[in-house]
């Protein structure tokens, strides 16, 4: 496992060279330098978590939680096609989840709180890989070929994650809060989206952000079977089927909402 440790202390030369005698510095001042020892193991969690291959096994974890939220959350709204009652009667069973043992929305706030955890677990991982990275390769590689063909996919899934994060935060304000449309109200989802995705700009960046989602599905879905180490050249051709049909089912499903609703088809 790669360890990641801050250097140690600096430690100031011998005392054996500290002045004694009327003036000199009292007894404490010339106490022997503490040399840092060996340090004591975090406990296993943690050093697990300090580690490049804990990070990766993290971001594959909390990525496999995200893949499973974006699948049943497309799968619920593409309920719109049935009409308003079946995609609001949807928003309400959610609400209702658990009841009558938990209080009504208890179970979607545990949903939400899962989720929330993997989310933050995933892009803080990716964080601190790429710093690794950097820091282990701080001039880059010598030839622009061997740059491409090594860093294509590690670079195309920051872009496409930063581009995913902003669209979440918008699609919250728009879809789940409704500052950011004017003609939302609370649980009228059908509606919500209709007046949401006939907006043009709006239904690109829904159109542009759920590209971006698919591409960084597609390299997400093919590389963490590499780091939970379920892969060998019997299993890739598969690894890659269903990195490839997650990624066009999500991509596909998600993107004819707002097409099909801008360009009036819908609603
Ligand atoms: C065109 C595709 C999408 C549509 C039509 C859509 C629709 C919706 C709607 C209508 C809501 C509000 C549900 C309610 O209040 O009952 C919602 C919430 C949400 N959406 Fe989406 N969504 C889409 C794509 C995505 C994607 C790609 C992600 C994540 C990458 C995402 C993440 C969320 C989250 C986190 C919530 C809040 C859930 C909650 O707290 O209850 N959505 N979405």
């Amino acid at each position: 496992m790669t360890q990641v440790r801050e250097p140690g202390p600096v430690v100031p030369s011998a005392a054996s060279s500290a002045p004694s005698g009327p003036g000199a510095p009292p007894a404490a001042a010339r106490r022997p330098p503490v040399r840092p020892g060996p340090q004591r193991p975090a406990p296993l969690p943690i050093e697990f978590w300090r580690s490049a291959l804990g990070k990766k096994w993290v971001m594959a974890v909390s990525g496999i939680v995200l893949l499973g939220f974006v699948l049943v959350h497309m799968i619920g709204n593409l309920k719109v096609y049935l009409g308003a009652e079946a995609i609001n009667r949807y928003g309400e069973w959610l609400r209702e989840l658990g009841e009558p043992a938990l209080p009504r929305t208890a179970a979607l706030w545990i949903v939400r709180a899962v989720l929330a955890g993997a989310f933050v677990a995933h892009v803080v991982a990716a964080a601190q890989l790429t710093a690794l990275n950097r820091r282990a390769r701080p001039v880059g590689y010598r030839s622009p070929r061997d740059y491409v063909a090594a860093n294509f996919a590690s670079r195309t899934m920051r872009w496409t994650g930063v581009i995913v994060a902003l669209f979440v935060v918008f699609h919250l304000l728009d879809l789940t809060w409704g500052t950011a449309n004017p003609k939302f109200v609370r649980g009228e989802v059908y509606d919500n989206m209709v007046a949401s995705f006939r907006r043009v700009p709006v239904a690109i960046a829904y159109i542009a952000a759920n590209v971006a989602l698919a591409i960084h599905i597609f390299h997400g879905a093919w590389s963490l079977f590499q780091t939970l180490g379920w892969s060998n050249p019997r299993l890739n051709p598969a690894r890659r089927w269903f990195a490839a049909g997650f990624a066009a089912v999500i991509g596909i499903g998600n993107i004819s909402m707002p097409l099909l609703i801008v360009t009036r088809v819908v609603g």
